[in-house]
């Protein structure tokens, strides 16, 4: 199974070509869903049919469905993010820490991207296709599970356990900032949920396809989440240039054209060996079923949508060298004084343009010092070298 995950700023495109991609893989012939996380009902509309929140057969092996977040919210949604809140200020979490878990992004959007994991998970299709939420809330959203394991993992445990011991004597002064166990419980559930939605998300069978006009501001921000796709584990497999003018010999047109022109080959590259499929700006708005079919067969140039366009670098690699390891992180167009490096004990914190990543290093790099690091083609590579009095130790 294949699945396929379409993101970029807003209004470049995303449904048109999530809707697209689908419509082309079930005119091949594959059992396609495709599913929307936006709250917004623009697929039901690009597609010109109503969705719910159960898998909808729109054409022959093509199903939609639109997540129905406000059904599914759930009340311990609520408990959890109210207790999160203020539990962090009393956990003594770090600054940056707290900050990525409080912005923990709407309950709706999370419940999407379950149900994408769920449908991965026990659906018959052979391709699921995400229209997914604009860029900046999507990362967000790509990087919780993250920031919460990490949360999870660390803090809950102990309080867990103090909790239990220290519960009979706190209830009857402290009322509401105390953590329920249901509290503790339903954030468990979700933890391991949020892993499930994870893997399935990072799976080598797992593609995101980052969807951009040809316009400088537009690029500006492919830049900075192809990035950060990259620094939490996502695969970028292709970018879609969309709404891109055809060369004409009218000077307005033809002036608007090489602006393009000059955007396209800048990305081009840049975009380190990333293939750049384009479609053109088309006279009519591409709704309904036979347009995008059509748009999706142009865009694919009569290919397989499902498959995978490029031979992906790895994007995190452990290597040894004459005096030690390196590892390397692959950060396309990052830029050095946008990136921040920090060992803390078994772990490496990457940091790039305010998005974090936490890295838990292999145990012969936990018993390493860093000894350099560099930005070369694209890849973070980070020195370890032997500590010897931790080799000592052991
Ligand atoms: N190549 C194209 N030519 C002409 N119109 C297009 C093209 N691609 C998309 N559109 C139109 O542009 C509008 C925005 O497209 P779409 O809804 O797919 O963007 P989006 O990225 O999903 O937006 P949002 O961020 O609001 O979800 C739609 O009206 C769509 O029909
Ligand atoms: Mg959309």
């Amino acid at each position: 199974m294949r699945v396929l995950l379409f993101t970029g700023k807003g209004g470049v495109g995303k449904t048109t070509a999530s809707a697209a991609t689908a419509a082309a893989a079930a005119a091949r012939g594959s059992k396609v869903l495709v599913l929307s996380t936006d709250p917004a009902h623009s697929l039901a509309d690009a597609l010109g049919v109503r969705l719910g929140a159960v898998p909808t057969e729109v054409d022959t092996g093509l199903y939609g469905m639109q997540v129905d977040a406000q059904r599914a919210f759930e009340q311990t949604w609520r408990d959890i993010q109210a207790y999160l809140a203020g539990v962090l200020e009393r956990a003594g979490v770090d600054a940056l820490q707290a900050e990525e878990l409080t912005v923990l992004p709407g309950a709706e959007e999370v419940l999407a991207l379950l149900e994408v994991s769920r449908q991965v998970t026990s659906g018959p299709w052979d391709l699921v296709v995400v229209d997914c939420a604009p860029t900046g809330e999507t990362l967000r959203l790509l990087a919780l599970p993250e920031a919460l394991s990490w949360y999870v993992e660390r803090v809950f445990p102990a309080q867990r356990r103090a909790l239990r011991a220290v519960r009979p004597l706190l209830s009857r002064v402290s009322g509401p900032a105390v953590p329920r166990e249901d509290v503790f419980d339903a954030v468990e559930r979700l933890h391991r949920e949020l892993l499930q939605v994870r893997a399935v998300l990072t799976a080598p069978s797992t593609s995101v396809r980052l969807v951009l006009t040809p316009e400088a501001v537009v690029v500006a921000e492919a830049r900075r989440t192809l990035t950060s796709l990259a620094l939490y584990g996502y695969r970028v497999d292709a970018l879609v240039a969309n709404r891109v003018f055809p060369a004409s010999d009218d000077p307005f047109l033809a002036g608007g054209a090489r602006a393009q022109t000059e955007q396209l080959e800048g990305v081009r590259r840049d975009a380190g060996g990333l293939p750049v499929m384009v479609a053109p700006y088309r006279p009519a708005e591409p709704v309904g079923l036979t347009a995008l079919t059509a748009f999706g067969q142009e865009l694919y140039d009569g290919a397989d949508p499902g498959q995978a366009v490029a031979d992906l670098p790895e994007l995190l690699e452990v290597g040894r060298t004459a005096d030690g390891f390196e590892l390397s992180l692959a950060l396309p167009l990052a830029h050095k004084e946008d990136l921040d490096l920090t060992r803390t004990g078994d772990e490496l914190t990457v940091t790039v343009s305010g998005h974090r990543r936490v890295l838990a290093l292999p145990s012969a790099l936990r018993r390493c010092r860093v000894a350099g690091a560099r930005l070369v083609d694209g890849r973070l590579v980070v020195r370890f070298e032997p500590d010897p009095a931790v080799w000592m130790r052991s």
